[in-house]
């Protein structure tokens, strides 16, 4: 759904506007993070300018093989270049990246859900340390036997190591997101099979996915990170070193919003074409028709339009802001 031409078409226009704000380097990179098959990064290169193509350089950076059809222009990697100067583009990556699952005891502690191959589950050791840690202030749990939260550290870690990777541009995590106000009190982790849901069982046949807590995310320390600002948000102990790297450019701060408002700002609204152009060029009115059909999916509420959109400058402004 995502590598949908439009929603690639947005992302192009995404990167058009990093590469005005970094002034046209000569060389633009474009990475995918987390791309499965590649399609997004394809689209995006079909969808850009001549001018900007041919400053591109396109990665997709996945764990599965490269598919054999692959654009010989896209380099595919399995962890991200060490460089980003561009658009790093993370989508529905993060809800990939595993996490464990805790869950309140009869006597009010969240312990840790142990899973058997085949599914079945126990309560194990109590969460303690930098887990409970995360628990307390981003999921927080009452004590009310069999509420339960996903730890989501291992994904705001994932995510600051991707954001250290951008020397100058923007890094976006497009993903099923809540924040600290609305967690589903029995979490969200969920198998999928064939593009249908079910059981999550651990047994390979299936996609384990859980939505992703941006708002985490956006706040987890990266080397751009001031030491001083991560330890008052509580996110550093005094002695880890997270100096910012002499090449490091300030971050702005990080922005969540809706997938809708974000491709609103990308000029993607869902509105219809107007009837006259139907008598006056059908073919253009038709194409227009299921361009908006596509863009209503992308935006609808209750739907992929709520999906979350985290966006991290590095050294250049906002450009959707
Ligand atoms: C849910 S899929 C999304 C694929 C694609 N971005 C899309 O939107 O259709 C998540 C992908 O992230 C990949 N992935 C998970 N962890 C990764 C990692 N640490 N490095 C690179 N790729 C990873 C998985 O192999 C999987 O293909």
């Amino acid at each position: 759904m995502h590598a949908s031409p439009l929603f690639a078409q947005a992302v192009a226009r995404l990167l058009c506007q990093v590469d005005e704000a970094l002034g046209r380097p000569s060389e633009l990179d474009f990475v995918d993070m987390g791309a499965g098959r590649g399609e997004l990064v394809t689209g995006v290169l079909a969808a850009l300018p001549a001018d900007v193509t041919e400053r591109t350089r396109a990665y997709a950076v996945e764990l599965a093989d490269r598919p054999a059809a692959l654009d010989e222009r896209i380099t595919w990697l399995d962890t991200p270049p060490a460089a980003v100067t561009g658009l790093l583009f993370a989508n529905e990556w993060l809800d990939n990246v595993p996490v464990d699952v805790a869950e309140v005891d009869p006597a009010g502690v969240p312990r840790l859900v142990l899973v058997a191959d085949d599914g079945t589950e126990r309560l194990g050791e109590p969460v303690t340390g930098a887990d409970a840690d995360w628990l307390t202030r981003w999921w927080p749990l009452p004590a009310e036997e069999g509420l339960r939260a996903e730890i989501g550290l291992p994904r705001d870690t994932a995510w600051a190591s991707a954001v250290d990777r951008v020397v100058r541009g923007v890094a976006v995590a497009v993903d099923y997101a809540h924040t600290v106000d609305t967690r589903p009190p029995f979490g969200t982790l969920t198998g999928f099979r064939e593009g249908r849901e079910t059981a999550p069982v651990p047994d390979g046949a299936c996609d384990i996915t859980a939505h992703v807590a941006l708002d985490a995310c956006a706040t987890a320390p990266t080397a751009h990170t001031p030491l001083r600002a991560a330890q008052n948000r509580g996110c550093a102990p005094p002695e880890t070193a997270l100096a910012p790297p002499a090449t490091a450019h300030a971050p702005s701060p990080a922005r969540l919003l809706t997938q809708r408002a974000a491709l609103r700002a990308l000029h993607i609204t869902g509105a219809r074409p107007p009837l006259a152009l139907a008598s006056t060029n059908p073919s253009a009115y038709v194409r227009a028709l299921a361009s908006a059909g596509e863009a209503a999916e992308l935006t609808a509420p209750g739907g992929l339009g709520d999906f979350g959109w985290l966006i991290q400058p590095v050294g250049i402004p906002d450009p959707l802001a």
